[in-house]
């Protein structure tokens, strides 16, 4: 529609708006100034692993070799393939909570393995309930992984420290279970601490977790296609001997640019996008509370995603709600369908106040104008 001139409000991507930080593109000009322009070590640069180590030691309290537990790849999304393909195979299952990031069932079937969907409620704010963790592990022998998307993407849920230390629980009568811990959100977090604890730093979950984050999110670096993974040694090598046939390495100019906002990026600057994402999330949150028969039963305490339940309009078909909604608004939003959330809309407020309210006006319009079920 965009091809064709029409003006469309898009509240469907998953990057931040605002850009990286001043001194990480300094840090990649100059980079490629001074002829860092080759090929790096497979699992990173040295000073890039070693940035990384100290960060999740420093803020995480979790201690990674940077020589050996660290692998740094194109974007996390590389990194949570490759943590698959190092944890699991052909015959076995991966526990995928749902509502889920569409790349985790894909990507498990890729690997050879059959993704279980694990149902969450919206009641519990869409978090994974630890019986309901018990009994699909009790009934699934073959699952070799769980997916902790924390925060989440769809739903903004937070897992709290005293929810993980109960999925941490249920997990040791799973001895055989690998927990990918996809934590690349953890730098958006609205709750009054702002703090997303690594699943990794729990008692007795170290050696079984593969820790992935990145800088697409905290630092609005998608671009440069820059994450991790850290994991004790036998995952990270796996990953590290993988990347070596796939892509070799990360791109030198983004690594040292990964460098820059580790190392030199003020706490402040993420901490001021983060209360800028918390206004916008209170915005949309109070947008939605006007409108009726749309449901959010628990706030979303972080990402930048809402997933409210739109299912009383449509008969709960919400393709065709987003369908109509841009062909008659001219507002986009992701259908609740490919997240394994059908009734529900992902909105992203990932862009300017703007752009929300226009966004936010055309959303209650539309439904206002419908018949309900
Ligand atoms: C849950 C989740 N994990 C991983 C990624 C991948 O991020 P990137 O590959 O840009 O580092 C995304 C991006 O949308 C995401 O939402």
């Amino acid at each position: 529609m965009e091809a064709e001139g029409e003006i469309v409000t898009s509240l469907c991507v998953g990057e931040p708006d605002f850009p990286p930080p001043t001194c990480v593109l300094e840090a990649a000009s100059q980079a490629m100034s001074a002829g860092q322009t080759r090929y790096t070590a497979v699992s990173g640069t040295i000073e890039l692993r070693k940035a990384i180590s100290d960060d999740l030691r420093v803020r995480k309290g979790i201690s990674y070799n940077p020589v050996t537990e660290i692998v740094v790849g194109n974007g996390a999304k590389q990194c949570v393939y490759q943590g698959l393909l190092a944890a699991c195979g052909s015959g076995d299952e991966v526990i995928i909570p749902a509502p889920y990031w569409p790349s985790y069932p894909e990507m498990a079937l890729l690997v050879g393995a059959t993704p279980i969907i694990l149902e969450t409620s919206v009641n519990d704010g869409y978090l994974i309930n630890p019986q309901s963790l018990d009994e699909c592990l009790k009934n699934h022998p073959k699952a070799k992984v769980l997916i902790l998307c924390n925060p989440s993407n769809p739903t903004g849920g937070v897992h709290s420290t005293q929810l993980l230390e109960q999925i941490a629980k249920v997990l040791e009568k799973y001895p055989n279970i690998v927990i990918l811990a996809d934590e690349i959100y953890e730098r958006l977090v609205y709750t009054d601490d702002g703090q997303c604890t690594a699943f990794a730093s729990l008692p007795n979950m170290f050696h079984r977790t593969i820790t992935l984050n990145g800088f697409s999110k905290s630092h609005a670096m998608t671009g440069f296609r820059l994450g991790y993974l850290a994991a004790p040694e036998r995952y990270a090598k796996a990953a590290s001997v993988l990347q070596g046939q796939i892509t070799s390495c990360a791109s030198s100019v983004s690594q040292a640019a990964g460098v820059a906002a580790l190392r030199e990026v003020d706490e402040s600057w993420l901490v001021n996008n983060a209360s800028i994402m918390k206004r916008k999330r209170d915005y949309v949150l109070e947008e939605l509370s006007k409108i009726p028969y749309v449901v959010v039963s628990v706030p979303p305490d972080g990402a930048f995603y809402v997933l409210p339940d739109v299912s009383k309009y449509y008969n709960g078909d919400d393709t065709a709600l987003c369908l109509d909604l841009l062909k008659e608004k001219k507002l986009a939003l992701v259908p609740g369908e490919s997240f394994g959330a059908p009734g529900t809309v992902r909105i992203s407020y990932a862009t300017s106040m703007e752009e929300l309210e226009v966004a936010m006006t055309k959303l209650r319009e539309f439904l206002e104008g419908l018949e309900v079920n």
